[in-house]
């Protein structure tokens, strides 16, 4: 083998296993990465004032939040996510309260546990009012049971 040819074939066999390396890499920060995000946003707007009824609250089930409105005391957010396992409770009007449907558990209309497994009230989370006008939700600022967004 000439020399020229043997440099030539020792050029080409560097640059494949340069371009290998480059792709194998780009497949490991590929891995690494996730491409979804399965957690909903925890921050966001869910309409103006007057889309929420006075009256029994709202069930936004995609937010898996009930949004109260009260005449005397303005609006508040409760979480509808059980403090048990995780459980969406529902909420009756018949005896205004919130009821697991997983395991039984008991929230009064504040959120506190009336019958457990749950071992903690259920979480009010901050609701005010954005510049556009809409309320917004902030999940990640739990507020007392008597916070209230006068509007
Ligand atoms: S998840 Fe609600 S009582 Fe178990």
């Amino acid at each position: 083998m000439k020399r020229r040819t043997f440099l030539n074939w020792g050029t080409a066999g560097l640059g494949t296993l340069w371009a290998a390396i480059g792709v194998s890499l780009g497949a490991v920060v590929r891995f690494l990465t996730p491409s979804v995000y399965y957690e909903p946003p925890r921050n966001f707007k869910i309409g103006t004032p007057a889309d929420f009824p006075f009256g029994p609250p709202t069930f936004l089930a995609d937010e898996k939040i009930f949004v109260f409105r009260d005449k005397e005391k303005g609006f508040a957010v409760a979480s509808a996510v059980c403090t048990h396992l995780g459980c969406t409770v529902q909420y009756f009007t018949s005896d205004r309260r919130f009821h697991c449907p997983c395991h039984g558990s008991v929230f009064a209309s504040d959120g506190a546990v009336l019958h457990g497994p749950a071992p903690r009230p259920l979480e009010w989370v901050e609701v005010t009012l954005a510049r556009d006008g809409q309320l917004r939700v902030d999940k990640n600022k739990v507020v007392s049971a008597s916070y209230r967004l006068m509007v």
